[in-house]
């Protein structure tokens, strides 16, 4: 198993090319089961979880390829990607391949949409709480689906295709979102999904159906009004940057100080972690070509951030501002909302010489003067790149292991910010 090791103590000056959102590419790769036309994303990031998926909807019988470099694109980050869904062969999604991607469980409106029936295994995922699909199953049950649970297997069946209804969350689930959107436009007649989440990643995607023929009101708002026709037709649609990514490397350099531009990506993704970032000192500034991240002699002051749905401060960013904080001058706290059980970096944090107490869902962070390099272990996607995060600034050296995790949702790390200084190397097992 590949790790990777970290000599801190550079400062990263340069600049850092934002790949497309894997939180986008992977609904939008499921999408292309809504049409027999063939269905291109431009900008899709290079990540293990865009291949287990492609993997997933092989499955189905979709057909993808790949073509080379965006034009203009140096070094291939990102690609194009074409998704022929021509014949669904079938309709079930087996334990062994959604056990090994959360999201994949997302087939199962899409696929109820265009078949009339999918059994779906329940997911697995992040180890980042029990996280339940009844959000989906209530969503696609508005829609007309009959729904059953058997040995771990969701059976669906719409005997007379998807229709338009009425659908109220009592809470903002992304994943819900999405299955019953991507079903909504698939269906036919009109459905009105409330308390949808607002991710900018939802956005993406009903823009994207957009092109394909749905008619979607409220895009970006909490109320999507879907007019679906029951025919999709093939798009070609660009994947949006990546927010995590570019908020992950905005925490890397204000963690280490120094100056760079995120190329390819947007402030307005991710105001509210811009927010806390400029409250803790650091400059962010808006350019033509990306975001640029300063700090320079100024040290870390101490924030207090909860995590809440988009537009607030994002979960998946919880782990990183929380190695930013480890040294703040002060004491910070962060409180996680969404997900139970998301402070698995906690303790490796602490093996870095970081103080860190928890108490329920806070964690209060006193700042340390230093941190000191050692073997630590990489517990899920966002708690991994965490302890990078932490590494960087650290004296000496910092292996994390099991970087497997973060293969699944950064586009070579290691190369991106080696371009801005960072001591980083991947050790091959
Ligand atoms: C997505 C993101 C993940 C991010 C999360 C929250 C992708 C591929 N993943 O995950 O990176 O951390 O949004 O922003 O885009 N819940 C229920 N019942 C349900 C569904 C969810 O109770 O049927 C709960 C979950 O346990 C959790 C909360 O709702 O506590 C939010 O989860 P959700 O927004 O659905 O997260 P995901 O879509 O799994």
């Amino acid at each position: 198993m590949d790790s990777i090791r970290v000599t801190g103590g550079n400062r990263l000056n340069g600049a850092i090319p934002i790949s497309g959102a894997k939180n986008a590419a992977l609904p939008l790769m499921i999408a292309s089961i809504l049409t027999p036309e063939t269905l291109t994303l431009e900008n899709v990031p290079r990540l293990t979880d865009v291949q287990k998926l492609a993997q997933i909807l092989n499955n189905h019988g979709i057909d993808i390829t790949i073509a080379g470099k965006r034009a203009g694109q140096g070094e291939g980050y990102s690609r194009t990607m074409h998704i022929s869904a021509a014949e669904i062969v079938d309709t079930t999604a087996p334990y062994e391949l959604v056990s090994q991607m959360r999201a994949s469980f997302w087939v199962l409106g899409p696929l109820l949409a265009r078949c009339g029936k999918a059994k779906v295994s329940l997911p697995g995922g992040c180890a980042i709480g029990t996280r339940p699909v009844d959000l989906h199953l209530m969503g696609l049950e508005a829609l007309g689906a009959e729904i059953e649970l058997d040995a771990g297997y969701v059976i669906a069946r719409a005997p007379g295709g998807l229709k338009g209804g009425n659908i109220t969350f009592p809470m903002v689930s992304v994943g819900a979102t999405h299955n019953v959107l991507m079903a909504a436009a698939g269906a036919k007649g009109t459905t009105v999904i409330e308390n949808a989440a607002r991710e900018p990643e939802i956005g993406d995607v009903a823009r994207c159906l957009v092109a394909m023929g749905a008619e979607i009101e409220g895009i970006d708002t909490g109320t999507l009004v879907v007019h679906g026709s029951g025919a999709l037709h093939g798009a070609t649609h660009a994947v949006l940057p990546d927010r995590i990514e570019t908020g992950t490397y905005a925490m890397a350099v204000a963690m280490t100080g120094g100056d760079v531009l995120l190329e390819n990506t947007r402030m307005d993704l991710l105001q509210a972690a811009f927010d806390v970032l400029v409250e803790a000192g650091v400059t962010v500034t808006q350019t033509n070509e990306g975001v640029r991240i300063a700090r320079n002699g100024a040290g870390i002051r101490p924030v207090h951030v909860s995590t809440a749905p988009y537009p607030a401060f994002p979960t998946d960013l919880q782990a990183q501002l929380m190695a930013l904080m480890t040294k703040a001058d002060g004491v910070s706290t962060i409180t996680e909302t969404i997900f139970e059980n998301r402070f698995m970096h906690v303790q490796e944090l602490a093996r870095l010489g970081a103080d860190i107490r928890l108490n329920g869902e806070t964690a209060t962070i006193t700042g340390v003067k230093t941190l000191k390099g050692a073997p630590v272990m990489a517990t899920d996607l966002r708690a991994s790149v965490s302890l990078i995060i932490a590494a960087l600034a650290a004296e000496g050296e910092t292996t994390v292991s099991r970087v497997y995790h973060l293969d699944r949702g950064f586009e070579r790390i290691e190369e991106k910010l080696g371009r801005c200084g960072a001591q980083i190397e991947r050790i091959s097992a």
